[in-house]
């Protein structure tokens, strides 16, 4: 199947995402039109790593509805969001005006990113749930090369590609068996009936996504210029991703035996060169 297919089977799906999302308690959106000062909790965790956005300029690849963006604005960001959905974006502008939370929103397919946005950016930020939908990740790794300002900071945290490989729909809970390719390699046809969040059934449910192993994702920082300041694998995942998977304490998720037998989310940081 060539590639715009996938992408607008892909766009169907996240279009109608959106819509569910929007109206989600998992995404709240109500919250950050009534308390000016709340930030996303992925912002809140990520933070520490990512390091002080005040005074920034930062670009939001594949930003959704913008509440991470807005957040990273509310933390003193210049924040631009970029996300190939136009229904994620009108979401995302609303939400700016709806908020007062000021933050620039463009429609643009990740690899047509330096076409749509004519500036270079102090910070590159994305993740959780973001790079499973690129089919191609030297590709990637080099838009944020080419977003980025000499002396710019990359981050993301994403979930971790072992994870993704997991069989999730077996009876004997509790097994890690391998099913699905660690490595970067052709499509793989998903349908979902639901979507992550909390909502209605989708319509648009089948999905194409890819895998792609640590070492392709920190190569292509690498072949593109970064230089790698932190790698760090997580324990707990920002959502349920395997259906006997247990919440904790702080609303994340994990296996249920505490045995930590599998990173469920990573994060990098990276620079470019001056
Ligand atoms: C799980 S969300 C990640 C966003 C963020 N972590 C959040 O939860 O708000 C994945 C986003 O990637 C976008 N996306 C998927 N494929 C894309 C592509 N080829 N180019 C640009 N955006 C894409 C979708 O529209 C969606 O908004």
């Amino acid at each position: 199947m060539p590639l715009d297919e996938f992408r607008k089977t892909n766009l169907d799906n996240w279009n109608e995402r959106t819509e569910i999302h929007a109206k989600s308690q998992l995404y709240d959106i109500a919250g950050y039109v009534a308390n000016p000062e709340k930030i996303s909790s992925v912002v809140q965790f990520d933070v520490p790593d990512l390091g002080d956005v005040s005074g920034k300029t930062l670009l939001h690849l594949q930003c959704h509805i913008g509440t991470d963006t807005l957040s990273l604005a509310r933390l003193g960001a210049t924040a631009t969001g970029v996300d190939f959905s136009p229904d994620a974006i009108a979401t995302a502008r609303k939400l700016s005006s709806d908020s007062g939370t000021p933050g620039r929103f463009e429609v643009a397919e990740l690899y047509d990113t330096p076409d749509v946005i004519d500036e270079k950016f102090d910070i590159v930020y994305t993740g959780v749930g973001a790079l499973t939908w690129l089919p191609d990740i030297a590709g990637w790794g080099k838009v944020v090369a080419t977003m980025l300002k000499p002396g710019g900071t990359f981050f993301i945290r994403d979930f971790h590609p072992m994870l993704w490989t997991i069989d999730d729909e077996r009876e004997d809970d509790g097994a890690l068996v391998v099913k699905y390719p660690y490595f970067e390699t052709p499509a793989k046809r998903f349908d979902s009936e639901f979507t992550y969040s909390d909502g209605d059934k989708l319509t648009n449910s089948v999905n194409y996504e890819w895998n792609h192993g640590i070492g392709e994702i920190v190569m292509a920082l690498l072949d593109n210029g970064l230089k790698l300041e932190l790698l760090r694998e997580h324990k707990e995942a920002e959502s349920q991703n395997l259906p006997w998977m247990v919440e904790t304490e702080d609303k994340r998720w994990e296996l249920p035996d505490g045995e930590d037998r599998l990173p469920m989310m990573y994060s990098i940081r990276a620079t470019k060169s001056d």
